[in-house]
């Protein structure tokens, strides 16, 4: 396996992608964990030092461990990781200064071609597009290393130790504006010995074998959304233990049109697994109430989503673990909250609002997968195609759709809303093509008049985007005619609506979710 030693790059996950794109399995790890002995008991094949928003030159800036040096493996390092290398090796590293470089860049090769890059400045034009993000740069490279590709503000964009089978570049491979930047990590994996057979078949099996390795005879309790995620770790973990698994679907009173119904039949008569329905929508509402800062919202969720396990959890004899349909980009985003070295954007609901001490253990199967991971897991696993295709939908449900005070009102309104698009959606055969879409409802109300009279209700907000892993999002570029059907059919349809409006911000500046 590879390791990643994450310095804090808000893409550090991109990098983990690109590896899995070409089954080869990696993990990432926060910088601070990594110490001699961890690097010992991993025994990574190969190391990739992540980006990150640190100086090196700066006093107790993040460091790998020096015997990362002598494990006698291919080392890659990005952008910061470029600049620790070679601070630790012996080159220099200097502030910015005017050398800053934030965007598309080109780079040119110089010296002769290398190994690990082959495939690279192949398209006649002698350049390569990169996407640069650094502030500091590299002025003097290493002892050993030599200089394969430059670009105006980073001389020293390509630099590699062929001996030692270190590699750094400046720019980074793993984002999408580094249109060939999967070639670069195909060479690295190649070079350091991986065969690229990290499948999808191979990790159901693993799945189920630790499943049944940590759970034993105890019984497992599931949180079951309906969602895909907590679908398939449930699915996942039937087949496992079968009958030892109880699935809680606890319903926030946050959900969307008829979802608890269609939740309810599928496992409970199509699965037959074991399902509790727990109607907690007025605990839930009831302390959301007044709450309007997003973060908050997310926390009492988070919070009680835990209690209410816990209650149901203690009524169901011999329950040792929960399980918890928590992905990989979910498991990234919480490092945060443990002091790692990445900025919080959203705190996550599965791991954000989860108390030290729940009395329960988790069983987390997903945990290593990213979302088209788990869906094809869930194909794997026999989950019917109308279902694995499922838009994703966030733990704290219609909260974060509702910006500013949260009232049932709100929330029947925003849920006819949403089902008129989901159905608009669908019969224009635009479902498969988006990656998710919503109606947020706005906390502002509008005139407008219908008929003879005025109206004075709320305005509603249309999303839709297009995502490869919903780090990055492009909005959806529906036609007009599509919009103003929507909306004549959202006003007519809806009453408490007056107003629609379309969303057309990208990811970033903006977020998916409005909260
Ligand atoms: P943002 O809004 O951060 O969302 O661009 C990225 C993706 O994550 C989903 N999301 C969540 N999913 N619990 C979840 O299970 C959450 O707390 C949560 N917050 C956001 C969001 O719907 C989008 O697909």
């Amino acid at each position: 396996r590879l390791l990643i030693i994450d310095f804090g790059s808000q893409v550090t996950q991109l990098i983990a992608r690109r590896l899995r794109e070409l089954n080869v399995y990696c993990e990432i790890h926060p910088y601070q964990n990594v110490t001699d002995a961890f690097l010992k008991d991993f025994a990574p094949k190969a190391v990739i030092f992540s980006g990150g928003p640190a100086s090196v030159i700066d006093e107790g800036s993040p460091r790998p461990p020096e015997s990362v040096f002598d494990l006698g493996v291919p080392i890659l390092g990005i952008c910061y990781g470029q600049q620790v290398m070679m601070h630790m090796l012996g080159g220099e590293v200097l502030r910015g200064h005017g050398t800053a470089e934030f965007g598309r860049a080109w780079v040119t090769p110089t010296e002769e071609r290398i190994d690990v890059l082959n495939g690279w400045f192949m398209d006649g034009t002698g350049r390569e597009q990169v996407w640069m993000s650094h502030g500091d740069h590299v002025s003097k490279i290493a002892p050993g290393f030599k200089v394969f590709g430059t670009s105006p503000n980073a001389p020293f964009a390509i630099t590699a130790d062929l001996e030692r089978r270190f590699y750094a570049v400046q720019f980074h491979p793993e984002v999408h504006h580094t249109p060939n930047g999967k070639t670069l990590y195909e060479n690295f994996v190649r070079d350091a010995g991986f065969k690229g057979d990290w499948t999808m078949d191979a990790y159901r099996d693993e799945a189920i074998k630790k499943i049944r390795e940590q759970v034993g005879d105890a019984h497992v309790i599931c949180g079951l959304s309906g969602g895909v995620d907590s679908s398939v770790t449930a699915v996942l973990l039937h087949e496992a233990i079968g009958d030892q698994l109880t699935c809680v679907f606890v319903d926030h009173g946050l959900l969307r049109l008829h979802e608890a119904e269609e939740v309810v039949t599928m496992f409970r008569d199509h699965y037959n697994m074991k399902l509790i329905h727990a109607d907690e929508s007025d605990l839930f509402l009831g302390e959301l109430e007044g709450v309007s800062d997003p973060e908050e919202k997310r926390k009492t969720i988070g919070r009680l989503f835990i209690d209410v396990f816990q209650k149901y959890a203690s009524e169901i004899d011999d329950a040792d673990f929960l399980a918890q349909g928590t992905l990989y980009p979910d498991v990234i985003e919480s490092v945060s909250f443990s002091g790692g070295p990445s900025v919080t954007i959203k705190s996550h609901h599965n791991v954000g609002g989860l108390p030290e001490k729940m009395g329960l253990k988790l069983v987390e199967p997903l945990r290593e997968l990213f979302k088209d991971e788990v869906r094809a897991l869930g194909h794997e696993l026999g989950l019917p195609a109308s279902f694995i295709g499922r838009h994703p939908f966030p733990g704290p449900g219609l909260a974060i759709r509702c910006p500013g005070e949260i009232t049932r009102d709100k929330l029947d309104i925003l849920r006819k809303a949403d089902a008129v698009y989901i159905d608009q959606i669908r019969k224009h055969g635009l479902y498969d093509e988006i990656w998710q879409a919503f109606v947020a409802i706005l906390p502002v109300r509008t005139v407008g008049v219908m008929g003879d009279g005025r109206t004075y209700d709320y305005a509603c907000a249309l999303r839709a985007v297009t995502s490869v892993d919903g780090m990055t999002a492009d909005y959806y570029p529906f036609s007009h005619d599509f919009l103003g059907e929507t909306a004549t059919r959202i006003i007519n349809e809806v009453q408490g609506i007056n107003r629609v409006t379309y969303d057309i911000t990208s990811k970033p500046p903006g977020t998916i979710e409005w909260e």
